[in-house]
């Protein structure tokens, strides 16, 4: 193979994986993320702070809370670490993409 063909091929796989980082996560993706590490506090049984996270329509409506819970570790509780793990970035990347 030619350093043309390579060349070209390296383009491609670059053009692919940076297409792929700039879309957000859909709910599909984060809400089991939420439901595991968040609604057993803020969902139908139990919900501190008066905070239901179970659906979409909630989770958007406290969005700013809960990006700044999230971001400054407080949540979730006990777990100050979250915020730097897969999911947590995960859940981040899904609400800093919503106007
Ligand atoms: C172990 C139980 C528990 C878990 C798990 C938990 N929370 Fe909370 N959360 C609480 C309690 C208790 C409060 C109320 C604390 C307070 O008022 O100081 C609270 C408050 C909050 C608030 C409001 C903070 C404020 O400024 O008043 C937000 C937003 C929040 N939680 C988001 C989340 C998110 C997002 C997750 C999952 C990543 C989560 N919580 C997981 C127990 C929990």
């Amino acid at each position: 193979m030619s350093i043309r063909h390579l060349t070209v091929l390296a383009g491609l796989a670059l053009g692919s994986s940076s297409a792929q980082a700039a879309e957000a996560p859909t709910y599909a993706t984060v809400a089991p993320l939420v439901e595991t590490n968040c609604v057993s506090c803020h969902g139908p049984e139990t919900a501190y702070a008066d905070l239901r996270l179970d659906s979409e329509a909630s989770l958007l409506a406290n969005k700013k809370a809960v990006i700044e819970a999230i971001t400054s570790g407080y949540m979730p509780l006990g777990d100050e670490g979250w915020k730097d793990t897969e999911d947590g970035k995960t859940v981040l990347s899904y609400l800093n993409a919503i106007p």
